[in-house]
């Protein structure tokens, strides 16, 4: 058996609606038919109960998630919140979140604290922009940011590493296999130092503009362990291809 079982997570942002939610179905049946690959759709918070009673044995988790366990934070949702309804699992550190909610690296380290404390399966997100891959600082960032947004203890929950470089989010532009392989070779050597053994079972997602045409290549690269989807997972029929590459 395989180190490290591939997953395949759905993220739809601010996307989708109760009807999108029929997605599912055909999404959950590849998935069992896609023996040894997890699935995950992480949809708008006021989707995730309904898509939790729709999952049909898909993992629902959500984009964000508070650091606190809960108190006068206006807008926020807190990991125990998430888990009274069954989410498994969170994405904390998007670029997005990072671009748009000024979120730092401590922001992003309390709040994988917090959901790993809770048991989530929790996904940090860490990518470089246009300007520092160009300045030939990729590594280096993404280093730094690994160092500043990973928790330091071992929790209930598994962390999960998902490498997106901004550039290629939304964009249609995927980075290069030799590119995504330095890189997440890199992240791995990041994680065994810091975490011995255990770093060698962190799954590393890429992520940034994934489809059905891109995924078996990237999925082929040493150390990619699945993806993190945005686009191409609105949709039953962009998505299932990209599971079923992740299965070979
Ligand atoms: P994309 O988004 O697949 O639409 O590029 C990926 C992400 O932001 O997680």
């Amino acid at each position: 058996m395989a180190l490290r079982r591939k997953l395949i997570v759905g993220n739809w942002k601010m996307n989708g609606n109760l009807a999108a939610l029929a997605e599912l179905a055909p999404i959950a049946e590849a998935a069992r038919a896609a023996a040894g690959v997890d699935v995950a759709v992480c949809p708008p918070f006021t989707l995730i109960a309904p898509a939790v009673a729709r999952a049909n044995g898909i993992a629902i988790g959500a984009q964000d998630v508070h650091a606190a366990a809960s108190g006068a934070h206006t807008g926020c949702v807190s990991a125990a919140m998430l888990k009274e309804v069954h989410a498994q699992l969170v994405i904390v550190g998007h670029s997005e979140r990072r671009a748009e909610q000024q979120e730092s690296d401590a922001a992003v380290c309390a709040k994988a604290q917090a959901a790993l404390a809770e048991g989530f399966q929790t996904i940090v997100c860490v990518g470089e922009s246009a300007a520092e891959r160009e300045a030939g600082r990729a590594v280096e960032v993404v280093s730094g940011q690994l160092a500043g947004s990973l928790p330091e203890e071992a929790h209930e929950g598994e962390l999960v590493v998902a490498y997106e470089p901004i550039w290629a989010i939304g964009t249609g532009k995927v980075a290069i296999p030799a590119d995504v392989a330095e890189m997440h070779a890199a992240i791995r050597a990041a994680l065994v130092q810091r975490f011995g053994e255990r770093g060698t079972r962190i799954r590393i997602l890429y992520g940034g503009s994934v489809k059905a045409d891109n995924a078996a290549e990237l999925m082929r690269v040493p150390d990619v362990d699945g993806a993190l989807v945005g686009g191409a997972s609105l949709t039953a029929a962009q998505f299932v291809p990209i599971v079923e590459a992740a299965h070979g």
